[in-house]
């Protein structure tokens, strides 16, 4: 039975990073893109609508962000995450990576080392090293089938003298969801060591059925006080361009920080389309929310699927959250350095190569399979294709 998430829709000629650039990016044409994280399905109704509706009252001015905006995120967090937060202690940025880099500028100095932990969403590189900041890389690492956080170098990140990290949770590109205990360790190193922490938490809506996302600051005060949570509607709801992320800071202190680096920016209003599309998806977009995470469910399994049967030296960890599948493709005939050229050029599908990623990525492809199955299945079937000329 075919549902809302099966209807292909023509993207390009929107100014999209994701369709118009790719050609640009890959130096062809006729790619079928799944590399930038959004996805392939519009947003839910009540986003459109509330849109459309702002749209035709014909006034744009100036606009604050409103107290009804705030409460529908706090309401949000609560019902989705079971974490009460206080509507005083929301804020904002015009994005997830420039709230990041944000806080990095904010509560950080030149020199200080950031923690991260590669393989992991590369702006947290350039977050840390464009503000002249020292990246200091805690690797995950795999055991038992699974990538796990690496404690005990985390600790001698710590011990050496690390003031902050960056903790992506959900994980992308490895699609880890973390556990409550393994979060339970990380908060007790970070209040031992007195270290603050970035949480990017933009994909904690994106969980697979089975997976619930824990925020690391709803585990207590103490670690809550040194936490400063991202989340935002961008990925949840695939409104990427309105520009609009939430930032959570229990912390009043650290909250004045963020709020008098804003005002050194001058920039702190928002956007008209944004904050009327966003509240209309925290207050109506659960039920499509839910339908759309047993979609990309079934899109992993098939995908899994299909490449077990098609391409086996193709190896995939079952992902727990995100939409994004850490494809290892060491077994590959092709040198790690040319495979993602070679999948664009010859397949005429574009992935993220894992190099972008960390050290650790180099033999990994990120592929974006929030899209109609049809695409999943006519870039396999390119992908198959491709590499049956291949020798071993
Ligand atoms: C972990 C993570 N943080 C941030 C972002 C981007 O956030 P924004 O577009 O709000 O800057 C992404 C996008 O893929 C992401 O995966």
């Amino acid at each position: 039975m075919s549902c809302r998430f099966d209807v292909v829709t023509e993207r390009t000629g929107l100014n999209s990073v994701k369709w118009d650039m790719a050609p640009k990016a890959y130096g062809c044409d006729d790619l079928i893109p799944m590399w930038v994280a959004d996805m392939d399905f519009p947003p839910p109704d009540a986003v459109v609508e509330a849109v459309t509706k702002r749209a035709q009252l014909n006034f744009y001015g100036y606009e604050h962000l409103p107290e009804s905006y705030v409460d529908s995120f706090c309401r949000w967090v609560e019902d989705r995450h079971h974490w009460a937060i206080s509507r005083d202690w929301v804020t904002h940025s015009p994005g997830v990576v420039a709230g990041l880099s944000f806080a990095v500028q904010a509560f950080t100095r030149p020199g200080d080392q950031i923690v991260i932990q590669p393989p992991v969403y590369h702006p947290f590189f350039s977050v840390v090293e464009r503000n002249n900041r020292v990246l200091v890389e805690n690797e995950l690492v795999v055991e038992n089938g699974q990538y796990q956080i690496d404690f005990g170098h985390l600790e001698e990140a710590f011990a050496a003298g690390a003031r902050a990290m960056i903790f992506c949770s959900p994980h992308n590109p490895v699609g880890r969801v973390w556990a409550k205990e393994e979060l339970e360790q990380l908060a007790e190193l970070v209040c031992r060591y007195d270290v603050l922490v970035l949480a990017d938490e933009i994909w904690s809506d994106l969980t697979l059925p089975g997976h619930e996302h824990l925020s690391l600051a709803a585990l207590g005060e103490d670690i809550a006080s040194r936490c400063i949570t991202f989340m935002a509607p961008s990925k949840t709801f695939n409104v990427a361009g309105f520009h609009l992320s939430n930032l959570v800071i229990p912390s009043q202190e650290l909250r004045e920080t963020y709020c008098q680096f804003l005002q050194r920016l001058s920039w702190g209003l928002t956007n008209t389309f944004a904050v009327q599309g966003a509240q209309a998806a925290y207050l109506y977009g659960a039920e499509w929310l839910d339908e759309l995470r047993g979609y990309l469910k079934g899109n992993v399994e098939y995908t899994m699927g299909e490449l077990a049967k098609r391409i086996p030296r193709i190896k995939v960890i079952p992902p727990e959250g995100t939409y994004l599948l850490w494809l290892d493709c060491r077994e590959l005939p092709i040198p790690p350095a040319e495979l993602n050229s070679f999948l664009a050029k010859e397949a005429g599908v574009a992935l993220n190569d894992g190099k972008m990623f960390g050290k650790n990525g180099l033999g990994f492809q990120r592929m974006n399979i929030a899209c109609p199955r049809q695409t999943i299945e006519k870039a396999l079937q390119r992908m198959e294709e491709a590499l049956k000329g291949q020798q071993a």
